[in-house]
């Protein structure tokens, strides 16, 4: 069957989106992206999918210069973006405390958000206890269940990339900072409280200049088919 040129025309776009996404480490401090297409990037990581639906992440946005200057000396990886990206973003996610299946956090998104009745409440609490118990072996290990809500994280942060380029918005995914500095900031400014831990941190903005080609290795070095 024929493709539509509809189709093509679609692929072609979000194809580009991802050769114009870059790790953008410098942006010009005078552009600001706007309300419109800032809202736009945080509901495409509302929107995400987690686990169970359970959604272990909350997103700090540090619009704050004062609050930037002092994430500085902990964040080697963030030293040109923190002072010039036009929305700054700190991942959250939830730690072991918001994560069994008996916290106030699950029992909420079951019950409040989910409107399941109790019934399967219940049974959906008693499937994902064993899941994370028996199959994935994460309860024995407090980061272990850190790292598991992490990685859910990463897929918000991923989405609200590639939505971004899909506008022409540049961003930066960042790891180069020291964790329990970073959480001990977060916490002083009131961002941070019990029951969770900073996962990564991604910038939003406009570049200064072009990047340089992409580096990648052959699709087939990184496919195997069976
Ligand atoms: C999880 C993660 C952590 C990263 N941490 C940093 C960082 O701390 N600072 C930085 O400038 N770039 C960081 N990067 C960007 C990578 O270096 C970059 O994505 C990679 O070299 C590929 O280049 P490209 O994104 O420009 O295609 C990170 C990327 C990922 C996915």
């Amino acid at each position: 069957m024929m493709e539509t040129t509809e189709k093509q025309t679609v692929r072609e776009q979000i194809l580009n989106a991802f050769a114009f996404r870059h790790a953008t480490k410098e942006f010009d401090p005078a552009k600001k992206i706007s309300e419109a297409d800032f809202s736009f990037i945080l509901e495409t990581g509302r929107l995400s999918p987690s686990s169970f639906g359970f959604e272990p992440w909350k997103f700090v946005v540090v619009q704050s210069q004062d609050v930037r200057q002092k994430l500085l000396p902990v964040a080697w990886g963030a030293q040109k973006q923190l002072p010039t990206a036009s929305h700054f973003v700190i991942l959250l996610s939830r730690t072991k405390e918001g994560l069994t299946a008996d916290s106030a956090h699950i029992q909420h998104m079951m019950r409040d958000i989910q409107q399941l009745p109790e019934e399967n409440a219940k049974g959906k609490g008693n499937t994902y206890h064993h899941f994370l118990a028996d199959d994935f072996k994460l309860l024995d290990n407090d980061r272990a269940v850190f790292e598991w809500g992490a990685r859910q994280t990463y897929i918000a942060l991923g989405n609200m990339m590639t939505a971004a380029a899909q506008i022409g918005v540049d961003s930066c995914p960042m790891e180069g900072f020291d964790k329990d500095a970073v959480e001990k900031i977060l916490r002083e400014e009131g961002v941070l409280q019990g029951g969770f831990g900073v996962a990564c941190m991604v910038a939003f903005g406009y570049r200064v200049r072009e990047p340089r080609a992409k580096t990648r290795q052959p699709i087939e070095a990184v496919t195997s088919w069976v």
